[in-house]
């Protein structure tokens, strides 16, 4: 009974999440080589400093608008390559709203610092969705792990924008995305050739804005990768070291043992 009990809900179980996915077809987004796979298995993945920092720039210039980062810290951004004065120039654009109003009764603000997150665009949901014709746009915060096969979705997605088929309406709000579950996505192509200056001279294309924003936001889900997987690799050395010793000293025993 229990058993089957338990087979039942799991059949539901899967029912529902395929319907979950069910609203449109999905296209599996092609998969990229990224330095943060490198290596059998991604054992040696890293991620790449100048990439991060350009994709901090396209997320401040053109995705900030629309998108929060609100749980990535001002401090955290060390991790770029971004040295302490560079950090707090970098907060101090923001503005922070303080819980408190002053005496004409508007609420009280300062310039951000490193112990700040970033300042996400709208006060509110409601805000959001307004601003957007009924669209939210997610907070990218953790959006590369929210998403099967994150980081090549992201990029697929900021890629992917196409003319509809033959056949099929889409709204003022729509645009048509080969890799959007269903397509049609209310997010208008935010991405082209030219739009934002990078400094180190690399190719200011649509392409590369997609590579780095995506790079930036899989750290920005992930920071901890690259410490993971150095323990990963000394657990993994320590234990090859391990077996050998044990299948010497097995060897010894063994030999006085005949
Ligand atoms: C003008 C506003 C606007 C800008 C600018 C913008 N987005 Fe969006 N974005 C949206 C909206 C609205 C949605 C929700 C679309 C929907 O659900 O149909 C969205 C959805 C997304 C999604 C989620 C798709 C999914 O699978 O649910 C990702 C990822 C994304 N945007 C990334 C970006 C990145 C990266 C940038 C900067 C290069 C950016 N967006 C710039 C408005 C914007």
């Amino acid at each position: 009974m229990f058993i089957r009990l338990l087979t039942l809900s799991f059949l539901f179980l899967s029912l529902s999440v395929q319907n979950g996915h069910a609203a449109g077809d999905q296209v599996k987004p092609p998969s990229q080589a990224w330095s943060f796979y490198n290596g059998p298995a991604g054992m040696f993945g890293y991620y790449d400093q100048a990439s991060m920092q350009r994709g901090l720039k396209v997320y401040r210039e053109v995705c900030a608008a629309c998108h929060g980062l609100k749980r990535v810290y001002f401090r955290n951004l060390e991790a770029l390559g971004y040295n302490e004065a560079q950090i707090k120039n970098i907060a101090a654009e923001y503005t922070i709203t303080k819980g408190k109003l002053n005496e004409e009764g508007e609420w009280e603000e300062r310039p951000g610092e490193p112990k700040d997150k970033f300042v996400s665009p709208f006060a509110n949901d409601q805000q959001a969705k307004y601003a957007n014709g009924g669209a939210m746009p997610p907070d990218l915060s953790l959006i590369t792990k929210a998403r099967a096969n994150g980081p090549d979705y992201v990029y697929a997605l900021l890629t992917g924008y196409k003319q509809p088929p033959a056949g099929e309406i889409l709204s003022d709000t729509q645009y048509w995305n080969t890799y959007f579950p269903g397509h049609k996505l209310s997010m208008a192509p935010p991405l082209s050739d030219g739009q934002v200056g990078y400094e180190d001279g690399s190719p200011e294309t649509l392409d590369q804005y997609a590579r780095d924003v995506t790079h930036f936001l899989t750290w920005a889900a992930d920071p901890y990768m690259e410490e993971r997987k150095k323990t990963g690799l000394k657990v993994i050395l320590f234990l090859i070291v391990f077996a050998g010793v044990m299948y010497s000293v097995k060897k010894k025993i063994w030999k006085s043992a005949h």
